[in-house]
This record gives C-alpha cells, structure tokens and sequence, in this order.
C-alpha cells in the first residue's frame, strides 16, 4: 500500500536552500517519492503516519565512517584527555595499527555481527545512506576480508551501503615502498576484480601517505575505474585538497588545515568538501577548517561523522549536525544540508537520495521537534522518532503515529 506522511509542521525538501514546506504531505508509492505537498482527501487508500507537531527531512546520508573494526580504543581516549596526542599515540603503537591488530584477530562473523550493530544504531539515529571504508586490514587477505564484509551488509541492510577500499597506513614491519607496490600491483587490482569497492580513498597526511605517494596510488585507483576520495590536511597541511583538485576527486574529506587557495582550487575541479566536526570535538582540536572561505566559493559542503574508533565514536548525524554548528560555527542551514544532499553529492549519489522531491528514493526521517532549529538546539536528545528507506518503515519509535 502507498505511504502517506501528513501533517508534517515543516518539511525540508532540500531544493534551493532548505526548501521549507509548512503543513505538508508527502506521498510515496514503491519506494519511491510520488507528490510533496498536498493533502490527498482520501487517505482510506494509504498506510498514514501522522507528522503533525514534527519535522519531515531527507534520510541522512553519512558519506564517511570506517564502521567495521574489532575492539575500542578508550585507554588512548583517557590518554588524549590527559594531553598525549593522536599522533604520539600512535607512534607508541597504538591508533590505527591497534585497530588493525584487533581486526585482523577478529573472524568475518565477528566483525560482520559488529558491524551490523551499528548500522541498526545508525538506523535508530536517521542514517538512510552511508560510506563504510576497509582500512583495518593493511594486507591483501585482510583489506580483502573487510571488504567482503561490507558487501554481505551491503546485501543483507535496507539502507544504501556505499563501499570503499582505503589506503590508510603503512603497516609496521613493512617498508612504505614495498607496501605501496602492494597496494599497486595486489591490492587494487583484486579489489577491483572482485567488485568489492566503488571508491578508493587514501589517507594524505604526516602519520600515512605523503601527496606524491598518494598521486601514485590513486592514479592507479583511477585506472581501474574506481571514484576517488581523500582523506585531506587533517593533521597538518599534507596538500592533499590540492591533489583532490588536479585528479578531480569526487570527494577531499577533513580539510582542517586546507587553505583558501586550496579551497578554491577544489571548489573550481568540482570535488565535494566534507567536513568532520565530531573527529575535531572527539581529539579536541583547535584549529578548525575555514568555513568562511569554503561558504565563499559557493561549494556544497558536506558533513559526515567519520565513525571509527580512534578520532570519534560518535555516528549519530543529529548530533554531528549539531557539532558542525556548535564546533565549527556552521549555520544550522548547511549543516542540515551538507548531512543530506550535500552528503549525497560527495557518494555520487544525488540522483536517488539526499532531498525529498518526487522520483527520489523515499528515504525520509520523521523528527521530534516542531522546527529544524531545534536539531542543532536540542543536542542532547534522541529526536528521530521514524527511518523510512525507500518507503519502508525501518525505525519507528512511536506506533500511535502509524496506522
Ligand atoms: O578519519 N585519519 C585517518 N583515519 C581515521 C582515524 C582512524 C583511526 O584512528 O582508527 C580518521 O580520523
Ligand atoms: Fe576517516
């Protein structure tokens, strides 16, 4: 039966700005968005949930998390509190190669059973679309193993699994020319015949890959057909938004240290600037990307959690909305849309998903509050009450609202 959502106090369409809609309907058939706007009369001839008192915005679309991985990381959350940084962290042995030696220890069940935890509390939190990058593994076999997990959830979850192989580090024990062959010769090419990833991302910054090594290996990604990210300028200025421009990355993600002239650079070749506002409160970051310079160049910015153990455990895109206004001073208008169709843009995803307008995919989420200022402003509550993907109810907190 169609679906019809009604009454709803405003509805985010996401077209020209926002795109607020106040007292609107929408009404979806097959998954997909029919009409915005108007009330139908005959509502016998729809499953309804009643909206009224609530804000109606697109699924949220969350373009960066590293959600797989075995064990936590809180012992260097308590260091960090104590002043030791990420990047002595793991030079003592611990950041990311601790989360790879619990994920490599861990079976494809366990990791599987994990992840998809996750992706349930994603659910509960209004996440209809998200990334999931490998990263964990630092070998053939266990990249490979990673990988092979995001495509069963990609097979066995509602949401829109989009999968990355990334290049994170180099592995202790191996020299970073010998991994980089690797990753050349091995890595990218299994990847790509088995049809495990879309993009390909790399870590560009002091503790991993430097700008030439990383042209290297996404040149070589390019070759193989994969869509390019980059993780950019995220602890120092690494140039890595600069590299994002010349190879047209469809995304440069961080950008903390990127500067205007790198800024502008990306904004002309067309690449996606998302930022990480709960990986700068998480690591209690001062500096903060130049928010002015990139709202200048007119780009869409967009705004994900980068979930992972190390640098945030936050994946709850209500609150990082939040944090983008609170930590980076973003207006609460393009935090909503750099975690919807912004968001969508930087997984080449627009097409289907990130505003509501009909021949989208309907991917709603039904919110507590009765105007959307109130998801920055109410940060500390859990204010999704549905999750609808492609017209299915996956989340619904309140079973009066549905009849
Ligand atoms: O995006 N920067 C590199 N990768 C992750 C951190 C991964 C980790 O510490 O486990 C990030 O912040
Ligand atoms: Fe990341």
């Amino acid at each position: 039966m169609a679906l019809l959502i009604h009454n709803a106090s405003e509805i985010l369409t996401m077209k020209d700005g926002l795109g607020v809609i106040k007292n609107g309907s929408i009404m979806i058939d097959k998954g997909i968005i029919k009409d915005v706007a108007h009330m139908k009369s005959d509502q016998k001839k729809f499953q309804t949930i009643d909206a009224t008192g609530c804000v109606v915005c697109p699924g949220f679309v969350d373009s960066h998390t590293h959600l797989v991985f075995a064990g936590t990381r809180e012992d260097e959350f308590a260091m960090r509190i104590r002043g030791v940084t990420y990047e002595k962290i793991g030079e003592m042995g611990g950041g990311i190669m601790s989360t790879v030696m619990k994920t490599r220890a861990a079976t494809e069940e366990e990791l599987y059973t994990l992840a998809q935890k996750r992706i349930e509390a994603l659910v509960r939190h209004g996440t209809t679309t998200v990334e999931i990058k490998s990263g964990y593994g630092l070998s053939p076999a266990e990249e490979l193993k990673m990988l092979r997990i995001i495509k069963q959830l990609r097979e066995h979850t509602d949401i829109d699994i989009i999968p990355t192989y990334l290049v994170h580090t180099i592995p202790f024990q191996m020299k970073r020319r010998d991994y980089i062959d690797v990753v050349i010769e091995e890595i990218i090419p299994k990847v790509a015949q088995q049809g495990l990833a879309l993009f390909c991302d790399i870590f560009c910054d002091k503790t991993a890959f430097t700008r030439s090594e990383s042209r290297k290996i996404l040149l070589r990604a390019q070759e193989y057909n994969f869509k390019l990210k980059i993780h950019a300028d995220e602890l120092t200025y690494s140039g890595g938004a600069r590299l994002a421009a010349q190879l047209k990355c469809v995304s440069a993600d961080h950008l903390i240290y990127t500067t205007k002239s790198a800024i502008e650079a990306m904004n002309e070749a067309g690449v996606i600037p998302t930022l990480l506002p709960g990986t700068s409160f998480f690591l209690r970051i001062k500096k903060k990307p130049n928010i002015k310079a990139f709202k200048e160049t007119g780009s869409a910015i967009a705004i994900a959690s980068d979930f992972n153990p190390g640098t945030c455990m936050i994946y709850s895109m209500p609150k990082i909305i939040a944090l983008a206004c609170i930590v980076y001073g973003m207006d609460i208008d393009d935090a909503l849309l750099g975690a919807t169709k912004n968001g969508a843009q930087a997984l080449d995803m627009a097409q289907h998903t990130g505003t509501i307008e009909p021949g989208k995919q309907a991917d709603v989420v039904i919110l507590d509050i009765d105007n959307y200022k109130k998801i920055s402003y109410q940060f500390g509550e859990d204010i999704v009450k549905y999750t609808i993907k492609k017209g299915k109810v996956l989340y619904g907190k309140d079973s009066r609202m549905y009849s």
